[in-house]
């Protein structure tokens, strides 16, 4: 039996970890230890879902009496690595939410603790198990459009679910790297694996036009808000029980008011972004991402020698389609049955991978390691500096420095 600790006991780690591995694994791993500076939050966790794991607020101290096998770190973005690297010295196994982290001089500081320790972090990217990616990565690798040469890649969040990231502590990029990190490190790792290739520079552009603006009808908070009704991004942290117990009960021990309103001006992040990143084998990315579209989805087109590659989730049949185009101008349309469960089954079959009685090899090499974590929160983080310095930053010469 495996023993787990969890640090940060909010709704990633209760809905995509602690959950399933109550119902599913509870033969295999053990959470033993639940860790938050929020006491209030992790008694409900543990409570809730019925577990015998002993509660701290010493992150060391846990380790230290529990001497766990392994640690799942779900904190918010910009702590992922004071944990990681404390765990790692501490001969854990590593569990890491994506994006591993948020700077350059924190990847560096993970990989020297990997290698100290003599062990890998594992990133949780459970996009990679969503199964229309999957299949795309079996049609790259059988080689039906050949060498790929170019890829487009639309992201698009509806104000609800864009407006979501306003209110809480992704709004700062210190904490969350901004929507660059913390959003797009799932999109960037999607095409570094689809590619199976590197980055070598990017260039960005990005602004904040929606959001944090207070010319838009606002208030403190949506729960007191005086616009609810008419609100696009609204959502109350009392709008169901689960919520209400998780986080407004939770409140008066740290502040953090899970719905904090998205027209407040406290923020320093963008809602709107576009990047090309050139990549090692000579392959070009197109990608943009908006936090404030009419739609909820991306279309992604790849391009290669041989034709196109076409998918859209926001394709509204029973099955998923993508579409072949090849050059000699015959087509072919490949459905596939929809994944059920959250984020398209990814978060189910990334958890059969990672903790259950898996005999077959990992074909696809779906699971992802710390440089897999690296490369695509390096994209994100080369991106807002090209932002920032109206520059294009080499990405070659840093991945270089923490293979
Ligand atoms: N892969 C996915 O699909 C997916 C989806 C959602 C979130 N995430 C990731 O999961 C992580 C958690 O996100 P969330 O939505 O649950 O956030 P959350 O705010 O709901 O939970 C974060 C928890 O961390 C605790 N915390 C705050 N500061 C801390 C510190 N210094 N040390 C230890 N704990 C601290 C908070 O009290 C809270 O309980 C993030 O890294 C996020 O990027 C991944």
């Amino acid at each position: 039996m495996k023993k787990l600790v969890i640090v940060g006991t909010g709704s990633r780690a209760y809905g995509g970890f602690a959950e399933r591995l109550v119902k599913n694994f509870s033969g295999r791993v053990e959470i033993v230890g639940l860790c938050d500076p929020n006491k209030k939050r992790c008694e409900y966790f543990r409570d809730s879902l019925g577990l015998n794991a002993a509660i701290y607020k010493d992150f060391d101290l846990m380790l230290d009496e529990l001497s766990p096998d392994a640690v799942l770190v779900t904190t918010p973005d910009g702590y992922h690595h004071e944990y990681i690297i404390r765990a790692l010295d501490k001969g854990c196994d590593v569990y890491s939410e994506k994006p591993m982290t948020t700077t350059v001089e924190k990847c560096r500081a993970i990989r020297e603790a990997e290698i100290r320790a003599g062990k890998k972090v594992r990133v949780t990217f459970n996009c990679r198990f969503m199964p229309y990616f999957a299949k795309l990565k079996e049609l790259l690798a059988e080689e039906i459009i050949g060498k790929p040469l170019s890829v487009n890649y639309e992201y698009m969040l509806n104000p609800n679910h864009g407006g979501d990231y306003f209110k809480r502590w992704h709004r700062f990029m210190e904490m969350s790297g901004g929507m660059m990190v913390h959003k797009a490190t799932h999109h960037f790792d999607i095409i570094n694996w689809l590619l199976d290739d590197e980055p070598t520079s990017v260039c960005a552009e990005g602004a904040r036009l929606y959001f944090g603006n207070e010319s838009h009808p606002h208030g403190e908070r949506c729960m007191t808000c005086p616009h609810k009704t008419a609100c696009e991004s609204y959502g109350s942290v009392c709008e169901n029980d689960h919520l209400k117990k998780m986080y407004f009960d939770a409140e008066k021990e740290d502040g953090y008011q899970r719905d904090h309103c998205a027209f407040r001006a406290d923020t320093d992040i963008y809602d709107s972004m576009s990047v090309s990143v050139s990549y090692k084998k000579g392959t070009l990315l197109t990608y943009s991402l908006n936090l404030f579209n009419t739609d909820e989805g991306f279309n992604m087109h790849i391009i290669g020698e041989k034709g196109r590659l076409e998918f859209s989730n926001l394709f509204e049949g029973e099955k998923h389609k993508i579409t072949v185009r090849h050059r000699d101008g015959s087509v072919n349309e490949i459905y596939f049955p929809k994944g059920t469960g959250s984020h398209s089954g990814g978060d189910d079959r990334m958890m059969e991978m990672l903790f259950g009685n898996v005999s077959e090899d990992d074909v696809l090499g779906q699971c992802a390691d710390s440089f897999d974590g690296i490369k695509s929160a390096m994209i994100g983080i080369g991106a807002n500096k090209s932002i920032k310095d109206g520059i294009r930053v080499e990405l070659t010469p840093i991945l270089d420095s923490l293979r």
